[in-house]
């Protein structure tokens, strides 16, 4: 099964210290979102995977061996300074990005084509990619690095500056790939989208990675902070339950804080002796807050 693995990588410009140890994987077919703040390490993770950076130590294998650049070919990047020649037109563009990649003319003429319209890009046949707008520009981007039938797309922020719409078709186009096989590692800033579309959610801070697994498993590794309760009986049910305090009430539905989270049974069984229990469970937190708590920890371990 093809797979891409970065171990423990660290990169220096002068006396900043841009990567200080990441290691991560993508495995055929998983779509993995890459978060962090600005300046985390995103784009010169992503840089060094592509080759086109080097790393002072670690290592990036594809299927357990070093890459090479026959390797390399079969991936497909999407850089985060956008590299399209503004005086081509949109087809000719794509297509010349197939060629680069070794495809022969008619078969990437073919593919560029067939992808410009899939991205629904708004462009005439003969416009130049600088006469379209920035989003359409960035969906000529994706088709760009999607011609050559890629093993591996590498996408640094692909979402960003994509209307609503355009997210959507971007999605669905890497969605397609993604259930023939393809990995994706993807950088955003967009949880909301991360948490949607993605398999697995990578978090890099400083330069090191500080969480790295599906949404459930970051889910299972953060706290449980809230308790959402619903019981058909008057509010005061809770009233006595030693070190638990309501955070929120809206009619019969309440969200309670406990010093310890192992009393959750405790509060169950006050909840079924005071009525029926339409609703009981710990609030699953959102990728956001995940994203929050980690990087608040994170800064408590440095
Ligand atoms: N060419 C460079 N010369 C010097 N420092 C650099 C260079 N490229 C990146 N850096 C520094 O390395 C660190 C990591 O930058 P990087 O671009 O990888 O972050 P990022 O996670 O992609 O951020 P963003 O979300 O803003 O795109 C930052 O501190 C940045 O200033
Ligand atoms: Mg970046």
């Amino acid at each position: 099964m093809d797979v891409l693995a970065i171990h423990d990588l660290h990169k220096a410009y002068g006396a900043k210290q841009a990567l200080a140890g990441v290691s991560l994987r993508v495995d055929a077919g998983e779509m993995v979102g890459f978060v962090g703040a600005n300046g985390a390490g995103k784009s010169t993770t992503m840089r060094i995977a592509m080759g086109l950076l080097a790393a002072d130590s670690g290592s990036v294998r594809w299927n357990g061996a070093p890459l090479t650049f026959a390797t390399r070919q079969r991936f497909g990047y999407m850089p985060e300074e956008r590299g399209l020649y503004p005086k081509m037109r949109v087809v000719e563009q794509v297509a010349y990005f197939g060629k680069l990649r070794g495809m022969p003319a008619a078969e990437s003429a073919a593919a560029a084509a067939k992808l410009i319209e899939q991205m629904d890009v708004v462009a005439g046949p003969r416009d130049h990619v600088q006469a379209l707008s920035l989003g359409n520009q960035q969906r000529v981007q994706l088709a760009a690095a999607l011609v050559h039938d890629p093993q591996l797309l590498i996408l640094d922020e692909p979402f960003s500056g994509l209307d609503p719409v355009g997210v959507d078709t971007m999605a669905d186009v890497l969605a397609q790939r993604r259930a023939t096989g393809t990995g994706v590692l993807f950088s955003s800033h967009q949880l909301e989208l991360v948490e949607r579309l993605c398999d697995r959610v990578v978090i890099i801070r400083s330069g090191r990675i500080v969480a790295d697994g599906t949404l459930a498993e970051l889910r299972q590794a953060g706290a449980r902070e809230a308790l959402e309760v619903t019981v058909l009986a008057d509010p005061s049910w809770t009233d006595g339950l030693r070190g638990v305090r309501v955070i929120e009430r809206e009619g019969n539905s309440i969200v309670l804080a406990l010093d310890d989270p192992n009393d959750d049974q405790a509060v169950l069984a006050a909840a079924i002796a005071a009525g029926r229990v339409e609703c009981f469970g710990w609030r699953q937190p959102s990728l956001a807050e995940l994203y929050r708590e980690a990087m608040s920890e994170a800064s408590e371990g440095e």
